[in-house]
């Protein structure tokens, strides 16, 4: 066919095609790509550039394939990427009429309006998954508002939170992922097609009907930059890798909280695994997996990262390396935003054993020094008075809430009875009224928020 010659060369060695070729990942974007081309013939033919009677008899041929396509009957010629091999189809299918498609088009903007045409419609899914994910963790953490849980600073016990508190820090940081993911959408909605393989054409197109048709907002200003841009890629792999890299820590509190050393939440069976060899285990495998896949989302934004790296301006085929990082970017985005909003629910806090880890330790500490403060006493001088008690109960082996009034008043007499009282571990969230804090009304107010910001999605 005539354009395996027009684009590999005549001469081409077989094995230069194997190793060049890109159809097993670009197919992928057959969709996208027949899009564009439908788009292309119109611009060309309302341009006067080609015939209307070819236009037409082209897009039937373009409709067809992707006809076939959803039926599972397509079967493309063997070329170097999709886009030969859509071209190689309608001249075996068509006939002459195919050699106008690639007027005033090369496969330089041709690749650039499929892969934006593609990450555009992956995050409209991911906004929706993402916004979704929040919904759940705000629901969760509504269940969970006086539920105490110890928050840790350096995996060590640091102070009482409510689960509520937890939930919401996750949902936060999703909430920062949409905002990730409008960027995105915002950097692809710029129309790269019809600037030719780098300096524009002759040929008297208009890109403002490709962009009217194609749906974007913009066109994009520089064909020497639009053919070599992968921005888009980079801002797209980035925002996934970060929720991914949220999706991870959340699955590391709850692998730790499901072992028995936190004994913190149980998981019900149906998102459990078990050894093959080990009878009694129940495995965190939904958790474990998805911070495995957030090493894939960061390795695949590295690997885009380093193929800009170093290349010159305009197009380079180093470029069409980027096609397996981009086109796995929303599976694993969608896949883990899935699982999760699976699994969440099917995690179950032990608010006993939660309390328990609490007051086995001197996590109120803080607050006791608060209580003093309150009492007028600088903070720095509490804080002493309050780290020597701690040390006066782990020397008997008690918790902090277990130290008597009598044995408090003998390590500082600013202690009292009502001061130990003020700063018991159960009046945790009802003594934090800031803005942001653990308390019950600042937590209400950050679900209020977390809520509002995925309904507007
Ligand atoms: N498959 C190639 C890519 O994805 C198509 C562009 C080839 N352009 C070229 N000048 N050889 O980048």
């Amino acid at each position: 066919i005539a354009k395996t010659a027009a684009a590999g060369g005549p001469g081409l060695h077989p094995e230069m095609l194997a190793f060049s070729s890109s159809l097993d990942l670009d197919i992928a974007l057959l969709r996208e790509d027949l899009l564009g081309s439908l788009a292309h013939l119109t611009m060309l033919s309302r341009c006067g550039i080609i015939p209307r009677e070819a236009a037409a008899e082209l897009k039937a041929g373009l409709l067809s394939i992707r006809r076939a396509a959803d039926d599972g009957t397509l079967e493309l010629p063997a070329e170097e990427d999709v886009h030969m091999a859509v071209e190689a189809w309608l001249h075996a299918n068509v006939g002459a009429a195919a050699g106008l498609l690639h007027t005033g088009r090369s496969r330089n903007d041709q690749v650039a309006v499929d892969l934006k045409l593609h990450v555009r419609e992956q995050v409209l899914v991911i906004r929706e998954a993402l916004a979704r994910l929040v919904l759940l963790l705000v629901e969760r953490a509504e269940g969970g508002l006086e539920t105490l849980l110890p928050a840790y600073t350096h995996r060590q016990r640091a102070q009482p939170v409510s689960l509520a508190y937890w939930y919401a820090s996750y949902a936060a940081m999703v909430v920062r992922d949409l905002d990730a993911f409008a960027f995105v959408q915002d950097q692809v909605d710029s129309m790269p097609l019809g600037v030719g393989a780098i300096a524009g054409t002759t040929l008297p197109n208009d890109r403002e009907i490709l962009r009217g048709l194609l749906g974007f907002t913009r066109i994009t200003v520089n064909g020497l930059d639009t053919v070599g841009d992968r921005d888009f890629a980079l801002d797209y792999a980035y925002a996934a890798a970060r929720f991914l890299l949220h999706a991870s820590r959340l699955s590391t509190d709850l692998v730790d909280f499901t072992s028995a050393e936190f004994g913190f939440a149980k998981l019900d069976d149906e998102i459990a695994c078990g050894s093959s060899m080990m009878p009694q285990k129940k495995n965190p495998d939904a958790f474990e997996l998805v911070r495995g896949k957030s090493g894939k989302a960061v390795g695949n934004l590295v690997n885009l990262l380093v193929t800009v790296k170093g290349l010159p301006g305009g197009y380079n085929r180093d470029l069409q390396e980027d096609r397996g990082p981009l086109l796995e970017t929303g599976k694993l985005v969608r896949g883990v935003a899935s699982i999760l909003q699976l699994a969440l629910p099917r995690v179950h806090f032990q608010p006993e054993r939660c309390l328990a880890a609490l007051e086995a330790d001197a996590t109120q500490a803080t607050d006791l020094a608060e209580a003093l403060v309150k009492k007028g006493l600088p903070f720095r001088t509490a804080y002493q008075a309050v780290g020597k008690l701690v040390r006066a109960c782990q020397e008997r082996g008690l918790p902090l809430g277990s130290a008597t009034p009598e044995l408090a008043a003998s390590v500082d007499p600013v202690f009292d009875a009502a001061t130990l009282e003020a700063a018991s571990i159960k009046g945790a969230l009802a003594r934090k009224q800031s803005a942001g804090s653990t308390g019950l009304e600042p937590v209400r107010a950050q679900l209020a928020q977390l809520r509002a910001r995925a309904d507007a999605e």
